[in-house]
């Protein structure tokens, strides 16, 4: 069975859980900031933080390969520091979505960003950064509600419609205790490139 086989067979759906932020308001963002000096909770996330979901059934649980289905829509989480359980929640530019993919389809360079078939993505499109929190069930697509860019996820979060001009940031996962862990920095540049 192939990915897109796989897949529910519905059309784009839409998300309604929180408004879609205005190309303005986070243009100010544009400007990777240093960890250094940073409050905790506005790092981007750090190696050895643990994934919670921010949204859904699992809510606040610490996120488990098991909790999720494969190739469903992506469903947002944020880092927490495990030492001092500090979510990374000062920043939008800390989100990821998170879904489970099929490893065997997952395009070989980015094997070693996935864990357990768990795969993170920013959720701040590269055009004008608005959450891109829609999806396309038939393709497999993350989709962009404000001008309908498309990512593969089965790519390495790929352009492959819209005026996006490069893929979302990648962040590297492992699994530790059970539990989806970061391994590293996001592989990426996070934000978008104000494109007027
Ligand atoms: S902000 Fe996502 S397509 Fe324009």
């Amino acid at each position: 069975m192939t990915k897109k086989q796989s897949g529910k067979a519905s059309e784009t759906t839409t998300l309604t859980r929180r408004s879609v932020c205005k190309a303005g308001i986070v243009g100010s963002l544009l400007v990777p900031m240093a960890a250094i000096g940073q409050s905790p909770d506005r790092q981007r996330p750090q190696p050895g933080d643990q994934l919670v979901f921010e949204e859904g059934p699992h809510q606040g649980e610490l996120v488990r390969p098991e909790l999720l289905e494969l190739n469903q829509q992506p469903v947002s989480a944020l880092a927490r520091e495990p030492g001092t359980s500090v979510l990374r929640d000062g920043s939008r530019l800390n989100r990821v979505m998170i879904t489970r993919i099929d490893m065997e389809q997952l395009t070989s360079e980015f094997r070693t960003h996935a864990a357990a078939g768990v795969i993170a993505y920013s959720a701040v499109c590269t055009h004008t950064g608005c959450d891109v929190i829609n999806w396309d069930a038939e393709r497999l697509r993350m989709a962009c509600p404000c001008h309908e860019s498309q990512f593969d996820i089965y790519d390495g979060a790929r352009v492959v419609g819209g005026p996006a001009p490069r893929p979302l940031a990648m962040l590297p996962l492992l699994i530790q205790d059970g539990v989806v862990t970061v391994a590293a920095e996001f592989h990426g540049r996070v934000g978008f490139t104000q494109q007027f």
